[in-house]
């Protein structure tokens, strides 16, 4: 059984065939309508979610499937202390897909070896977010042409962010000019994925405090949410919480053909009045989710 818990184990070809399937899904959807007809995808989302959650139980719907689940654990016997192997065991029977969110990082990978079933990693902790990145490639493919030589900017929280963690792994395969790390000391990326990009990649990357200082240089400017839920304490989370606030006078340097990402959802990071920018394509970006889900859920199910 394949699953989808890391992009790591996917080869740049599959990876990349994802992301024209999902191209391909976007510009016909009507020629997929029925092609997991008779399936059912289970959702188990342990962790709370809107876009990760609806955009997988629509593509699942648009493909002509079934969708059940829960969204919240305390309905499933997992309140009566049931464990993760023996939840996935059952789901196994009822469905033929599940997707996993989970606060504790390794979860999606553990239920993984005692499924009979795919199981596509929604989220583990601050660990990985592989559909989102599979989301945020198809958004750039889409509106860069391509996925190769960017210089992009990654700010917010470098240290818990999944989604960061995940997209810096996959497009340092793809030939990235440079990242920029914007992010206050306290939520820099992890020295260990520094070391991993420096000793595997021959990818620039430089680090600064303030968006202001890398805005010129960028192609792409990827904003993330300083996560409340990820501080063991709220003060620290107080402290912080509003280190950057994008606005209009913040971009007003930036290439007229930069693209502002955020994988949702904000808080107040990014100013309304940059909604009106067209450079800011956050909520296309969310809307691409649900087709690039479609193409992961179609090679999965070997349907396609
Ligand atoms: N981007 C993302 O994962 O959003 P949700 O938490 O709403 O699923």
């Amino acid at each position: 059984i394949r699953h989808l818990i890391s992009l790591a184990d996917y080869s740049k070809e599959e990876i990349l065939e994802l992301v024209k399937l999902g191209e391909k899904i976007y510009n016909s959807p009507k020629d997929y309508a029925k092609s997991c007809e008779g399936k059912i995808m289970a959702t188990l989302f342990f962790e709370p979610s809107t876009r990760t959650k609806f955009s997988f139980e629509s593509a699942m719907l648009r493909l002509g499937g079934n969708v059940l689940g829960f969204s919240d654990a305390n309905t499933s016997s997992v309140k009566k202390g049931e464990s993760v192997a023996d939840t996935i065991r059952c789901i196994s029977y009822y469905a033929d897909i599940a997707v996993m969110r989970h606060p504790k990082e390794g979860t999606p990978k553990l239920a993984s070896m005692y499924s009979e079933i795919p199981i596509i990693n929604a989220g583990d902790g601050g660990h990985l977010h592989p559909t989102q990145t599979l989301t945020d490639l198809l958004t750039i493919h889409t509106y860069k042409g391509g996925l190769e030589n960017h210089v992009i900017g990654l700010c917010g929280d470098l240290k818990y962010g999944r989604t960061v963690h995940s997209l810096i792994k996959t497009m340092a395969r793809f030939n990235t000019k440079k990242f920029v790390l914007i992010s206050p000391e306290e939520l820099t990326l992890p020295e260990s994925l520094k070391r991993y990009l420096k000793d595997n990649y021959d990818v620039k990357i430089k680090e600064v405090r303030y968006i202001e200082e890398a805005i010129e240089e960028l192609d792409i400017l990827y904003m993330t949410r300083i996560q409340k839920e990820r501080f063991f304490n709220e003060e620290d989370y107080l402290k912080l919480k509003n280190t950057y606030i994008l606005d209009n006078d913040k971009i007003r340097n930036g290439k007229k053909d930069m693209i502002i990402m955020h994988p949702l959802p904000r808080v107040n990071e990014i100013s309304y009045e940059v909604d009106s920018d067209k450079r800011a394509i956050y909520f296309k970006q969310a809307k691409m989710g649900v087709y690039v889900r479609m193409a992961l859920i179609t090679k999965l199910l070997e349907v396609e």
